[in-house]
C-alpha cells in the first residue's frame, strides 16, 4: 500500500483517477486541489474517510506542498488551467499554475526524493494535416500552438530537465481528449450535451472538421496507474485510445443519440489559431507496459456519458449559465 498525493483530483480527469485508485488498489489518497471554477467537491463524494482525505490549497504554495510531499510515496500530477478557450481569453493563471506550479512541485520532489508524475496533453506536439498517414509518438518535436499547449510544454520540459539534472524520479504521459463523467461543461462534448437537456442548439466551432483522438477518462486512468507502477524513470508515454472522429460527427451523433435532429446545430465563430488534428500512436505504452484500452466504443460511451448528464444536473447546472454567458460574450 502507498499513499498518493493527487494534484487537482477535484477535477475532470483528476477524480476518475482517484475513484479508479480507490476502487482498484489500497493505496492511500490525498487531494490537493484549488477548487477554481473548474473544480468541485462533488465529484469526490462517497470516498471512503479512512482511505481518502482532501486538502484545500494552491499547487504554487511551496510551505503547504512540501508538508504534503513529505507525507506521499508518490505524487501524480493533474492540477492545471485546462481549456485553450480560457488561455486564449487571459493566458496569466495558465503559466501561473502550469508553469510555476510545477516547478514548486519539482522543487518538492527533488528534496523530498517523492516519485513524480506529471499529466500532459498531446497538444505540446501541435497540430497534423487532415490526411497525414502519421500519428504523434514520442519522437515528435513539441510545436504547440495556444497559451495552454505552450505552458504544458514548458511543464514537460521542465520536468525532463529536473529529471536530467537533479535526478528527480519523473515520468511524463501526454494523453488525448478524455470523455466520460465529472467533465466541467465548458468542455465541448458536455456543453452539447447540456445544451440539448436545455433546450440550447449545439454550438460547433467553424466547419467542424477539426479531428479530435477521444479516449474514454477510465482509460486514461488506468494507463497512468499502469505508468506509475511499471513506468521508466525519466521516460515518456503517449495516451490514446484510436478514436478519431472529426467535431461535426460528434454533435450530429450528440444529437441522434439524444433523440434530435442531427442539423438542429449552429456553426459559430471559429477558435483562434485552431488546431486542425490530433491523433495519437500509443504503441510504446501498449508494448512495453501492456495497457490496453477498455471502452473500444465510442458511441456505447458517449451514450453511457449523455446518461451520466442526464442523471446528474444537480452536478452540472450551477456551472452551466456563467459558462454560456461567457462563450455567448465572444460569439460562440
Ligand atoms: P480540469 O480543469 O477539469 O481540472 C483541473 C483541476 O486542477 C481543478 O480541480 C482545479 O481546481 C485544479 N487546479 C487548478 N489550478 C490549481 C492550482 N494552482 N493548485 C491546485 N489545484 C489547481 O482539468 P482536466 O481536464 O481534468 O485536466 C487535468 C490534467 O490533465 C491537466 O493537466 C490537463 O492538461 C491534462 N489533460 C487533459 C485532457 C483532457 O481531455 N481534459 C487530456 C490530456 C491531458
Ligand atoms: O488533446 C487534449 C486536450 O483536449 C487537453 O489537453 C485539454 O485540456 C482539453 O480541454 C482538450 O482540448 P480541446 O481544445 O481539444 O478540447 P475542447 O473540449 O475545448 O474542444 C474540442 C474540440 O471541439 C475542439 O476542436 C474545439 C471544438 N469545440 C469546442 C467547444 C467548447 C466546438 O466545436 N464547440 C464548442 O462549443
Amino acid at each position: 500500500m502507498s499513499r498518493l498525493l493527487v494534484t487537482g483530483g477535484a477535477g475532470f480527469i483528476g477524480s476518475n483517477f482517484v475513484h479508479h485508485v480507490i476502487e482498484h488498489t489500497d493505496h492511500q489518497v490525498t487531494v490537493l486541489d484549488k477548487l477554481t471554477y473548474a473544480g468541485n467537491l462533488a465529484s469526490l463524494e462517497g470516498l471512503p474517510d479512512d482511505r481518502f482525505r482532501f486538502v484545500r490549497g494552491d499547487i504554487g504554495d511551496a510551505a503547504l506542498v512540501d508538508e504534503l510531499f513529505a507525507q506521499a510515496d508518490a505524487v501524480v500530477h493533474y492540477a492545471a488551467e485546462s481549456h485553450n478557450d480560457n488561455s486564449l481569453d487571459e493566458p496569466r493563471p495558465f503559466l501561473d499554475t502550469n508553469i510555476v506550479g510545477t516547478y514548486t512541485l519539482l522543487e518538492a520532489a527533488r528534496r523530498h526524493g517523492t516519485r513524480l508524475h506529471h499529466i500532459s496533453t498531446d497538444e505540446v506536439y501541435g497540430d497534423l494535416e487532415l490526411d497525414d498517414p502519421a500519428r504523434f509518438t514520442e519522437h515528435t518535436p513539441y510545436n504547440p500552438s495556444s497559451p495552454y499547449s505552450s505552458t504544458k510544454a514548458g511543464s514537460d520540459l521542465l520536468v525532463r530537465a529536473w529529471v536530467r539534472s537533479f535526478g528527480v524520479r519523473a515520468t511524463i504521459s501526454n494523453c488525448s481528449n478524455n470523455y466520460g463523467p465529472y467533465q466541467h461543461v465548458e468542455k465541448f462534448i458536455p456543453r452539447q450535451i447540456t445544451n440539448v437537456i436545455r433546450g440550447i442548439r449545439p454550438k460547433l466551432y467553424g466547419a467542424g472538421l477539426n479531428v479530435r483522438d477521444w479516449i474514454h477518462a477510465e482509460d486514461h486512468s488506468s494507463a497512468v496507474l499502469t505508468i506509475l507502477e511499471k513506468g521508466r524513470i525519466g521516460q515518456t508515454y503517449l495516451i490514446g485510445a484510436d478514436g478519431e472522429k472529426d467535431n461535426k460527427t460528434v454533435i450530429e451523433l450528440i444529437l441522434r443519440l439524444m433523440g434530435e435532429d442531427p442539423a438542429a446545430y449552429d456553426h459559430v465563430a471559429d477558435r483562434a489559431g485552431h488546431d486542425l488534428r490530433y491523433a495519437i500512436d500509443s504503441t510504446k505504452l501498449r508494448d512495453e507496459l501492456g495497457w490496453q484500452p477498455r471502452y473500444r466504443d465510442f458511441e456505447a460511451g458517449l451514450a453511457a456519458t449523455i446518461d451520466w448528464y442526464r442523471a446528474h444536473e444537480e452536478w452540472w447546472a450551477p456551472a452551466k449559465d456563467a459558462t454560456e454567458a461567457f462563450y455567448a460574450s465572444k460569439g460562440q
